[in-house]
């Protein structure tokens, strides 16, 4: 049976082009990059190479790139990392220091938030989506206190696709940092994590206002266990991982060389293909959607349909429970998923759908399909045929048979 992926937000194969270039850096280009012998100096070389393709990428300086071992690293380096600048200088009589945050981002960034309320370092305003799935630039705004130091919104939500106003938030904040420098308040840094937008779009730093942005290789076709920490020039940031004085001393531990090499070229390649590629998968998306809401009775989108990631369609379909979707669809060979790979594990309804206002049941029922370069029309036509035999199987055995099925 000929398998066919569509699971492409939980992780990528790596592309042909990255994985040669990764490969002399395994063995005869083995060295530590902070060896000074020529060994080290070749790894140095190919690091700041990876830097450059990077910050061009994003419209930064190279100084400004961070490597880490993920997006999980990022994050958590992004929000402990303000906090332990806020901390390591003296805050007389102020109150404790303030981060808005929503309900829907990854957890390595809501787990990151809950640790420092309960260590009682930060207090914490989760603000809630519409039930599109997208955050009002209002509320946000609405949030800010004058304790507020930190935003962190992802920019293209990893279980629904939505796609969060991020450059909006960017402009707003420009002006409210303005008249907050006039009274003294701290400045409001904004971070997002952009795992899931690098692949389709536009992640200019200057463009989105951002402070701080995070983003993971493996989901770009490059390989797994290396990320970076976008952080821009002068922002108030430590280290939180004690060691080395790699990466500027803001992150110790040994380069991970093959997979910094690989990470410079996977973003070298979208570079290149962005419009192209996204074109090509919205419109299998589009299609996709419009054949299951067609001919698949009582499932919805959840979601807005608009504002979302070209390659991410979320559905629910009522009457049907999504683990035994997956599972069956795994049967047939086709992998999909109910939410985010992470939290994919755990019989708990995911957090993004429940923040969006659907029922635990509903949330039970979900199904992501996400899409990516090399996803064909013909793949996705198997995809809608097994769905709708599936779907009406699984609701046949719940006694819930719908006519259509019978
Ligand atoms: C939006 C988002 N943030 C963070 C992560 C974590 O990334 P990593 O696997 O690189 O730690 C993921 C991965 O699922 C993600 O989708």
């Amino acid at each position: 049976m000929k398998k066919i992926y569509l699971d492409y937000a939980a992780t990528t194969p790596v592309d042909a082009k990255v994985f040669k270039a990764m490969l002399p850096y395994f063995s005869e280009k083995f060295g530590n990059a902070m060896s000074v012998h020529s060994f080290g100096q070749e790894a140095t070389e190919a690091i700041d190479k990876a830097r450059t393709q990077v910050a061009d990428f994003f419209g930064a300086t190279a100084s400004e790139i961070i490597f880490t071992s993920g997006a999980t690293e990022s994050n958590n380096l992004a929000i402990k990392g303000v906090l332990a600048a806020y901390y390591s200088v003296d805050h007389k009589n102020n109150a404790k220091p303030h981060i808005i945050t929503t309900k829907i981002e990854h957890h390595c960034v809501l787990d990151a938030c809950k640790k420092t309320e309960k260590d009682r370092r930060a207090q914490i305003s989760y603000i809630a989506p519409d039930k599109e799935g997208i955050i009002s630039i209002k509320d946000i705004e609405k949030a800010i206190q004058p304790n507020t130091i930190l935003i962190s919104i992802m920019y293209v939500n990893n279980e629904i696709g939505t796609l969060q106003p991020i450059a909006e938030i960017g402009q707003m904040l420009k002006r409210i940092n303005i008249k907050r420098a006039e009274k003294k308040l701290p400045r409001i840094i904004f971070h997002t994590d952009a795992t899931q937008a690098v692949n389709y779009l536009n992640c200019n730093v200057n463009d989105l206002g951002v402070d701080l942005l995070s983003m993971s290789g493996h989901k770009i076709y490059g390989p797994k266990g290396v990320g970076i920490l976008y952080i821009r020039k002068s922002t108030p940031i430590k280290r939180i991982q004690d060691g080395g004085d790699q990466e500027y001393k803001m992150r110790a531990g040994t380069h991970n060389v093959p997979g910094i090499v690989g990470l410079g070229e996977a973003i070298s390649v979208i570079s290149n293909q962005q419009p192209v590629i996204s074109k090509k998968i919205q419109s299998l998306r589009d299609y996709l959607i419009k054949k299951v809401l067609a001919e698949i009775p009582k499932s919805y989108l959840n979601g807005s349909a608009d504002k979302r990631s070209p390659n991410n369609a979320n559905f629910r379909f009522d009457d049907v429970e999504g683990e035994g979707l997956i599972l069956s669809l795994d049967m047939e060979g086709i992998a999909a998923s109910t939410g985010s790979a992470c939290s994919s594990s755990t019989l708990e309804p995911s957090h993004v759908l429940l923040a969006i206002g659907l029922r635990h049941e509903q949330a039970h029922g979900s199904l992501r399909i996400t899409l990516g370069k090399d996803t064909t029309k013909g793949e996705i036509n198997t995809l809608i045929k097994k769905l709708k035999e599936i779907v009406g199987r699984l609701r046949k055995i719940s006694g819930n048979v719908l006519s259509e099925f019978k």
